[in-house]
C-alpha cells in the first residue's frame, strides 16, 4: 500500500521534508539506547535507524521499542510501525467524520449506548448539577475534550470539594468540561492494579461488512487516574484468547515482569470475556462506518465490556522481542484484513 503508491519525485520530497524535521539529538539518544541495550556499535545502529526511517517506514521510537537492532530483515517486515499506521488512518478514516473521535464530548454523545455509565457536560450556570452528579457518584473523572495527548484526564472526590461554585469555575477555566462516572472494572483487572481503570486497546478494521481485530494490548496503570504512559502506565500484548504473551513494558525502557505495586505476574494475566469483547468491538465499529481503522479503548467490567474512547489515529501497540522472546509482529494480520 503506502510507498508503492508514491512516485519517485514525491517520495524524495517527502524524505527531504522528513530529514529537515529530524531532531538529531533525540535520534542519537535513541541510537545510543538501542546500542547499549543490545550490545551493538552506536554508529552502526544510528545508520540503520536512519535508513530504516527513510526506506522502510520505521519510526525512530518504533526501532527502539520493537528491538529492530536484533531483528533480521524478514522479522522486521512483520512489525507494524507508526508511519504505516498513520497512512492507514489517512486512507481509511474519512476526514469528515474524524471530529467525532477527536472531541470527547461529541464521542460520548454519538457512542452513548456503549459507555454504560453516566456523564455530563459542564456549562456556565450548572454548578448545582455538577455537585449533584459528583455527590451521587462519590468520585468523578473529568476530561479536557480535545487534543491533550494523554494528559487531559483528572479525578476528584466529592468529599474533598468545599466550594462548588469555585470548583465549577475551575473546571470551566481549565477546559475540563466533560465529567464521567468512574468505570468499575472486572475483578481480574483490579487484581493487577485496583487504583487505575486498566483499559484494553483493541485495534480493529471495519471493511464495510466485517470487523477485523488486528491486535489487542492490555494497558496497566500505577494507581493514577489514567493508565497512559504519561501517568507511568505500561502494556503487554494479548493473544486471541486474551492471554498476555509476556511481561509488560513501556516506551521509556522499563520492563515489568510483575506489576510494581501489586506484584501480579503480568505474563499470567488473562482478559476475561474475550468473546464478548470481540462482539462489542464489532458493534461499535459499525456506528461510524466511515472511520474504518480505529484503536478502541475498552474496559471489561463485571457486566461486560464498556467503551472509553476510539482513536482514529490508532497508533501502534506491538510485541517487544527482547521481553517476550517472540520475534514477529502483527503486520501480517493488518495486511490480510486491509489488503496492502
Ligand atoms: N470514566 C472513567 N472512569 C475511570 N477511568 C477512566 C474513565 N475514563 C478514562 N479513564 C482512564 O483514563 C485513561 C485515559 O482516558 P481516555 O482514553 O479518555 O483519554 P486519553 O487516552 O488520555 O486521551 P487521548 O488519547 O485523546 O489523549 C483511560 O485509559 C482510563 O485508564
Ligand atoms: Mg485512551
Amino acid at each position: 500500500m503506502p510507498s508503492q503508491g508514491l512516485g519517485l519525485a514525491p517520495r524524495l520530497r517527502y524524505l527531504a521534508g522528513r530529514a529537515r524535521r529530524i531532531d538529531v539529538g533525540s535520534v542519537l539518544e535513541r541510537a545510543k539506547e538501542s546500542a547499549r541495550d543490545h550490545g551493538k556499535w552506536t554508529p552502526a545502529v544510528l545508520a540503520d535507524m536512519l535508513w530504516s526511517a527513510g526506506f522502510r517506514q520505521v519510526g525512530f521510537q518504533d526501532y527502539v521499542d520493537y528491538d529492530f537492532a536484533i531483528l533480521s530483515r524478514a522479522e522486521r517486515a512483520t512489525f507494524m510501525t507508526h508511519p504505516v499506521s498513520n497512512q492507514l488512518s489517512q486512507r481509511y478514516d474519512h476526514p469528515d467524520y474524524r471530529h467525532i473521535f477527536q472531541d470527547k464530548v461529541e464521542f460520548d454523545r454519538v457512542f452513548s449506548d456503549f459507555l454504560r455509565r453516566e456523564w455530563m457536560v459542564v456549562e456556565p450556570g450548572n454548578a448545582d448539577a455538577v455537585r449533584r452528579f459528583a455527590e451521587k457518584h462519590g468520585t468523578i473523572v473529568t476530561k479536557e475534550p480535545v487534543g491533550q495527548a494523554g494528559t487531559g484526564v483528572h479525578r476528584y472526590r466529592a468529599a474533598e470539594i468545599e466550594d462548588w461554585d469555585e470548583f465549577h469555575r475551575g473546571l470551566l477555566a481549565r477546559g475540563e468540561v466533560l465529567i464521567e462516572e468512574v468505570i468499575r472494572q472486572h475483578d481480574h483487572l483490579a487484581a493487577v492494579c485496583p487504583g487505575t481503570v486498566n483499559t484494553t486497546r483493541v485495534t480493529a478494521f471495519f471493511d464495510g461488512e466485517k470487523t477485523h481485530i488486528l491486535a489487542m494490548a492490555q494497558k496497566f496503570g500505577r494507581g493514577a487516574v489514567s493508565d497512559q504512559m504519561t501517568f507511568g502506565g505500561f502494556y503487554t500484548m494479548l493473544d486471541e484468547n486474551g492471554k498476555a504473551v509476556g511481561p509488560g513494558y513501556d516506551s521509556h525502557g522499563h520492563v515489568h515482569r510483575t506489576h510494581p505495586d501489586s506484584g501480579f505476574p503480568i505474563e499470567d494475566f488473562r482478559l476475561p470475556m474475550v468473546d464478548e469483547v470481540a462482539a462489542f468491538v464489532d458493534e461499535v465499529a459499525r456506528v461510524v462506518p466511515q472511520v474504518q481503522y480505529v484503536g478502541w479503548d475498552i474496559v471489561v467490567t463485571p457486566e461486560g465490556p464498556v467503551l472509553v474512547e476510539g482513536n482514529w489515529g490508532a497508533g501502534v501497540y506491538e510485541n517487544k522481542p527482547s521481553v517476550t522472546g517472540i520475534r514477529t509482529g502483527h503486520k501480517p494480520r493488518y495486511r490480510a484484513a486491509i489488503g496492502f
